[in-house]
């Protein structure tokens, strides 16, 4: 099963996304998630995408459609896809369909978390991970069981993103609004698309999830 979750920034893509791969043994495929491994590791595309990831704008379709290759090409043919924050841009998303027919595989559902804009920018500045395994939390909504360990490795260290202030949270909305919001006719006109009320508990946008998807 291949899908797309799609959804504004700090809609729950992410966190959506590490439960389908802890449950149903998917791969998650996030385009920032690899965009921030380059930047970090300093490759020539980290050095492209660094300044343009801090200002909340869109890296370039060729980078990212470019990544999202190499990975496809790295997996099992059998091995379930989970597409987070990718497509974001009508090219990505036809770039996607070409990356996909040339593998033999099929888009079976886009999944649009719905979300209240402005509760965003709370959830968003109030991120953090782990630094040791990359386990999500939140300060208000998502706390470790022990404050200060994380749950998962019991690291004691935690990081934030640089892109997770308000001012750039705000650019990464408008973005998504003039850029990737437009792309849902696509998927709609092809009855792929089911909306899940991201505005709900973790645990409940987890339930409408495993009911979209149906049995694993
Ligand atoms: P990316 O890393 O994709 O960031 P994003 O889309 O802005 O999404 P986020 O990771 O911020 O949010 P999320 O929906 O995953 O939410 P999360 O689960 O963490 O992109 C970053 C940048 O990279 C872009 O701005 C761009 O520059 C570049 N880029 C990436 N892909 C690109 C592409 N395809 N093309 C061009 N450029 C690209 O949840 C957020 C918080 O809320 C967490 O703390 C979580 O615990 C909490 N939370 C989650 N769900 C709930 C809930 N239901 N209730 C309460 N709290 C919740
Ligand atoms: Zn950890």
């Amino acid at each position: 099963m291949n899908i797309i979750l799609l959804g504004p920034p700090g809609a729950g893509k992410g966190t959506q996304a590490s439960r389908l791969v802890a449950e149903r043994g998917m791969v998650q495929l996030s385009t920032g998630d690899m965009l921030r491994a380059a930047v970090k590791a300093g490759t020539p595309i980290g050095l492209k995408a660094k300044a343009v990831m801090e200002a909340g704008e869109l890296v370039s379709d060729e980078i990212v459609s470019g990544l999202i290759g190499e990975q496809l090409d790295a997996l099992a043919p059998e091995t379930g896809v989970i597409f987070d924050g990718y497509p974001r841009t009508a090219a990505q998303a036809e770039s996607l369909d070409g990356l996909l027919a040339s593998r033999n595989r099929t888009l079976d559902r886009v999944i649009e978390l719905e979300v209240n804009e402005d509760a965003l920018v709370e959830r968003i500045t109030g991120r953090f991970t782990c630094a040791k395994c990359g386990e999500g939390y939140h300060d208000t909504f998502k706390r470790p069981k022990v404050d200060g360990v994380c749950d998962v490795c019991g690291s004691t260290e935690f990081k934030r993103r640089p892109d997770d202030n308000e001012e750039t949270v705000r650019t990464r909305m408008a973005e998504y609004r003039a850029k990737t919001a437009p792309i849902l006719p696509i998927y709609e006109a092809r009855g792929l698309v089911a909306r899940v009320d991201g505005m709900a508990p973790i645990a409940d946008v987890e339930t409408s999830i495993e009911a979209i998807l149906g049995p694993k």
